[in-house]
């Protein structure tokens, strides 16, 4: 009987080959477009559109065009806090609970992670997806970049930043003030690009908190080494094809890009093997270095070069960029009031300002509240990581659709939350497009107790260095340089958008309330890069993995004795 069944069903397949490919092709879409996603997948109620239900072109297709952040947070508007972004993969917001859930308590990493190996895919801290080894590799380096070790006054770090924030000062002296403003009436080629400074800083500071102090980069003081700053970021630009399509890396790279790879490998070796020639025999425990502390657990050569690299690009154009759009937005005219009231309070901390003195004690500088208020609505509008954060559930987990109904995320699936988005909730941070420090002091109105509540709630849904135990490695380092950098360029000098460099948008920000205009907010993506001319359009942020400004550039005046 049954052997009948089977024989009937060949003879059909081999007398009607054409139609039972037909039948198969069918049955096959069938089930792809139609059946798995509304019937059987466990993501068949998260809201989203139905193209990223039934495959991953979009989503890859987006983030090549760069415009998947933007995407993904008009996602959320249309659909709610919880979103699906392809098959398997969902974007959660709007509650605080998702980054406990997914950050504190920890998911391991998405494989999309797994591509930020270097020299020759060895792993590293922030490439390590599973949560056993990430631990056995931080337990050796932790303390180091510990608040307590970069602030200790008997360790080398402290001096380290205090000397690189020093050489930043002269260099903005030397650019704007000496070589121009003493110049009588010159008025072109004013100013400095900012953008390729900090870097310059932040590349000094890393590098020589990981290799010692005598063996990092002199940028600062060397800017026809500068170069190589343009090297990782032309390598940076590819993250698209590192990421997420490693194996056409090569074949996207133009000969540019690649030449660039080989330069920055080149010349990362390079540094690292002068300082393994520069090491003294017996070491002592303390001032240790990142990479004798690796080398002292065992893990040495490129195995331990794959760390520093991984530093060295996680930590110099994200810091580029956060000091960056921070003095962008203190030298828009809009905004001059915010940079005076630094100034003020820089000045009531540290008087007047005297040429050659550098600001530092760390621990005053670090408990500034206006700085600390200028720091924390930066980081917030202008995260320089501003997009998801892949996560990969590793047990079921159980969310509650915005419709009340109750979804179990099935192991496997990828989950995020996007900074981007969390930094602009209108409930938590009203008017939340706009660049308003205050928000982070105590309003005339509010008690202690409502101001301690409110801040409280609002650190809850940031996470510019990311949130949990994956949380950035090197931010105390960051933040301490970061605010060090700006306290003293603003105790010395005053700044401005460059004269020459674009048209400089003005708005009538007379008293009269009536005629007030309200300024442009800085947009994520090319697409609003517009004519390209005025100083919003240039500072547009890209849509990718980090927000480094349209034209990798911003030129800025710096001048003194702003206090007259
Ligand atoms: C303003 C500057 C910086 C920003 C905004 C920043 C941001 C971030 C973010 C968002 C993450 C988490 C990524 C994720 O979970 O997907 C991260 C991780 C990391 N960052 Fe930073 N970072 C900065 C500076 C630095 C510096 C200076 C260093 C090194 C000295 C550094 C080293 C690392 C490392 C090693 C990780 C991986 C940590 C782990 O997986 O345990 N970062 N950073
Ligand atoms: C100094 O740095 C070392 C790491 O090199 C660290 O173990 C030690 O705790 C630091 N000292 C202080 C006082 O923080
Ligand atoms: C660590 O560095 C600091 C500052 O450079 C220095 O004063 C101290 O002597 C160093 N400690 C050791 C044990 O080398
Ligand atoms: C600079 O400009 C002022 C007035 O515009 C003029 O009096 C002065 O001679 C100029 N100085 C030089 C060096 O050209
Ligand atoms: C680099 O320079 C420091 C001095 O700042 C030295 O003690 C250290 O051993 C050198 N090399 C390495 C690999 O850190
Ligand atoms: C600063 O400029 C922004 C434009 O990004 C504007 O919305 C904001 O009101 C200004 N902030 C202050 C405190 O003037
Ligand atoms: C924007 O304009 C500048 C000249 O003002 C030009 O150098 C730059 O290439 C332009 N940027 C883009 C992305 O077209």
């Amino acid at each position: 009987m049954l052997l009948d069944l089977v024989y009937d069903l060949y003879e059909y397949i081999f007398s009607n080959p054409l139609e039972t490919q037909a039948l198969i092709l069918v049955s096959f879409i069938t089930y792809y477009l139609f059946i798995y996603p509304f019937f059987i997948s466990s993501l068949r109620n998260v809201p989203g559109p139905y193209l990223h239900r039934i495959c991953y072109f979009t989503a890859l297709n987006d983030q090549r065009k760069m415009r998947w952040i933007t995407k993904v947070h008009d996602l959320h508007a249309k659909y709610g806090n919880i979103v699906i972004l392809s098959p398997n993969e969902i974007s959660v917001n709007g509650n605080a609970k998702f980054i406990t859930d997914i950050y504190v308590k920890n998911f391991p990493k998405s494989k999309f992670y797994e591509n930020f190996r270097n020299h020759g895919f060895k792993d590293n801290m922030f490439a390590s997806l599973e949560n056993d080894r990430h631990i056995k590799y931080k337990k050796i380096v932790s303390n180091i970049y510990s608040k307590s070790a970069i602030f200790s006054k008997t360790n080398s770090t402290r001096n380290n930043l205090v000397k690189k924030v020093g050489n930043l000062v002269d260099a903005i002296y030397k650019s704007s003030v000496d070589d121009w403003f003493n110049l009588a009436n010159k008025t072109k080629n004013l100013g400095i690009d900012v953008y390729s400074l900090f870097a310059s800083l932040a590349l000094d500071v890393v590098s020589a908190f990981e290799l010692g102090n005598e063996n990092g980069t002199d940028l600062l003081s060397k800017p026809e080494q500068r170069h190589i700053i343009v090297s990782h970021r032309e390598v940076a630009s590819m993250v698209f094809w590192t990421t997420l399509m490693p194996r056409f890396w090569s074949w996207a790279a133009g000969s540019r890009i690649l030449k660039a790879s080989e330069d920055v490998t080149k010349w990362q070796l390079s540094l690292y093997a002068n300082a393994e020639n520069n090491v003294p025999k017996f070491g002592k425990d303390e001032n240790l270095t990142t990479l004798e502390s690796f080398k002292k657990a065992g893990i040495t050569g490129e195995y331990a070069y794959s760390f520093l690299t991984d530093n060295i690009f996680a930590g110099h154009e994200t810091t580029a960029i956060y000091l960056t759009y921070l003095c962008y937005e203190l030298s828009r005219p809009i905004n001059n009031s915010v940079q005076l009231k630094l100034q003020q309070e820089l000045i009531q901390q540290f008087s007047n300002p005297v040429k050659g003195a550098v600001i530092d004690d760390l621990e005053i500088v670090d408990n500034l509240p206006y700085l600390n208020a200028i720091m924390n609505e930066i980081g917030r509008i202008h995260a320089p990581i501003p997009g998801a954060e892949p996560r990969m559930v590793d047990k079921p987990y159980s969310i509650r659709l915005d419709n009340g109904e109750y979804i179990t995320v099935p192991t496997g699936t990828t989950i995020s939350v996007q900074p981007y988005s969390m930094h602009r909730l209108e409930n938590v941070f009203p008017d939340p497009y706009r660049f308003i420090p205050e928000r982070w002091l105590q309003y005339d109105d509010e008690s202690v107790e409502d101001f301690n509540q409110r801040i409280m709630k609002q650190q809850k849904y940031m996470m510019p260095f990311g949130k949990g135990i994956r949380m950035c490695l090197g931010m105390n380092i960051a933040l301490i340089e970061m605010k060090l950098a700006v306290a003293n360029l603003y105790w010395r000098f005053g700044s401005k958008l460059c004269q020459d460099w674009c048209e400089i948008t003005e708005y009538n920000n007379a008293d009269s309330t009536e005629d007030k205009v309200k300024p442009n907010v800085i947009q994520l993506g090319k697409q609003f890069a517009g004519n390209n001319e005025t100083d919003e359009e240039k500072m547009v942020m890209y849509d990718s993995y980090t927000i480094r400004p349209y034209n990798d550039e911003c030129w800025l005046e710096w001048y003194e004795n702003f206090t007259q």
